[in-house]
């Protein structure tokens, strides 16, 4: 296996640039095309790669990318997903290099989705076809890459629902998350959900001329503003009636636990170019970006933002505001406690719609799993070390569905960095990260089936 890996170690780099080349951005119509041809694409590697019935799956959106090698029914089945979709590129002019002309600097990949799941999910691509290669696949294997993660997995839930017998398998393994650092591995036991509303407040029926009726006439950015102002209290703490009420604080000893990962606080700062970190009272900032809840406005906009100055009172404010979610809040009960509370702060002078867009649900996943034993073995065997488990920060709103239709336990294997800048310009992925990925994939499977093996003969 290993000098398979040695010997193939270019070709699988060439291969992922490929990939890296053609523009899936699923938010943007424009892209429609490339976003099919990436299908495609994903779809011939893993027939090449050595798995069966490799197919494009239509859905109302983007097409969902299926393969899968049954080596026998009686051994334990993985479910590897993926998304072959990225972020828009935007802003271009920020990118040192092309966002769809992969380089190669400083030992990493430069392009949109080098991390952002295009070099993550191609590690298992690549780990599949070395085992298939080299007769070392112990389990069976389904891979399911999809093409609107970074929408919200509209139409993946369908699909699931439709496709229960399909998917039928033992653990979903992904690799779409971080570790802490090259030289601490770690693997994430949570994702945070999510509640994304857009809001809109409507005052005067058309822009006016802030001379002659300033003063007089309510103007719904400044209103906007004090709204969303109120949406913090000085402690840091979110102001909507209900919405921390369901969240299970941890206890000491969890938190205690999760401490225990290395976090160098004035690095983070360095790192960022900031005076000082903000947050919530009473917790650190890995527990702010992790295990409590946020609410953050994403962009703001309304009135004149052109070159110079016009004045102008606008008709009309807007913004988009995003929660991440903790164990037990519910988007869809998150989302409406948010627009009671955001209709009921508005002041009589003006009109307020909350449009509410993708939500998901939080996830936590067991440690004391045979799954979870498999993953740690496997981080032992490739780095020689042991992998911390870390609470993240992001969403992957499709892992807690998977539970709820399939009911089946993720484990999140990513490799990725927090640095490697997602869905900002210049993402990256390290040639490390990308060649120990598939290094340690393989190792996952081994475990996996002995464990499981000894579990039955027990
Ligand atoms: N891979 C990320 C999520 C992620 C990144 C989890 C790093 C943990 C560590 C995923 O592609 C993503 O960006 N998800 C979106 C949610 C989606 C509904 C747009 C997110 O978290 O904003
Ligand atoms: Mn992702
Ligand atoms: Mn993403």
């Amino acid at each position: 296996m290993q000098t398979y890996l040695e010997q193939n170690k270019e070709r699988f780099l060439n291969e992922l640039l490929e990939l890296l080349r053609i523009p899936s951005v699923s938010a943007d119509p424009k892209f429609k095309d490339d976003v099919r041809r990436t299908a495609e694409l994903v779809r011939e590697k893993l027939t090449a790669a050595g798995l069966d019935s490799a197919e494009l799956c239509e859905t109302a959106g983007h097409p969902i990318v299926y393969a899968e090698k049954i080596i026998d029914a009686s051994l334990p089945t993985v479910l590897v997903y993926g998304h072959y979709d990225v972020q828009p590129a935007d802003p271009y002019e920020l990118w040192n290099t092309p966002p769809f002309e992969p380089t190669i600097r400083n030992e990493r990949i430069y392009a949109r989705g080098a991390c952002d799941d295009k070099g993550q999910f191609y590690m298992h691509v690549k780990a599949l076809e070395a085992m298939l290669a080299t007769d070392n696949l112990p389990c069976n294997v389904k891979v399911m890459i999809e093409g609107e993660e970074e929408v919200g997995s509209d139409h993946l839930g369908a699909f699931v629902a439709e496709n229960r017998e399909k998917l039928k398998a033992d653990v979903i393994l992904i690799s779409d998350t971080s570790i802490i650092a090259n030289d601490v591995p770690s693997i994430e036991t949570g994702l945070r959900g999510l509640s994304y509303v857009e809001v809109e407040v409507v005052g005067p029926n058309r822009d006016l001329h802030s001379g002659v009726y300033g003063g007089g006439v309510e103007n719904p950015l400044n209103v906007l503003c004090r709204m969303i102002a109120s949406l913090h209290d000085e402690q840091g703490r979110i102001t909507i009636p209900g919405f921390y009420d369901k969240i299970e604080d941890l206890s000491a000893e969890e938190r205690a636990e999760l401490a225990k990962a290395p976090f160098d606080e004035e690095e983070y700062k360095r790192d960022l170019d900031l005076n000082a970190v903000a947050g919530e009272a009473g917790y650190s900032t890995p527990e702010r970006t992790s295990i409590r809840p946020t609410l953050d406005v994403n962009g703001i906009w309304g009135g004149y933002t052109g070159e110079g100055a016009k004045t102008v009172l606008p008709s009309k404010a807007q913004a988009k505001i995003s929660m991440r979610l903790v164990p037990n809040q519910d988007p869809d009960e998150i989302t409406e406690l948010f627009t009671k509370h955001f209709t009921a702060i508005a002041p009589p002078t003006v009109k307020v719609k909350v449009t509410p867009h993708h939500g998901g649900q939080p996830y936590v996943t067991p440690t004391d799993s045979i799954e979870f034993e498999a993953a740690r073995r496997a981080f032992r065997e490739a780095w020689g070390k042991e992998a911390i488990p870390t609470r993240g920060g992001g969403s992957i709103p499709i892992v807690a569905l998977f539970e709820r239709e399939l009911g089946i336990k993720t484990i999140l294997m990513g490799f990725g960095l927090d640095s490697d800048a997602l869905h900002s310009p210049n993402e990256s992925y390290g040639l490390f990260n990308f060649y120990k990925g598939i290094e340690t994939i393989p190792y996952f499977y081994k475990h996996y089936a002995e464990l499981k093996a000894q579990a039955v003969n027990q």
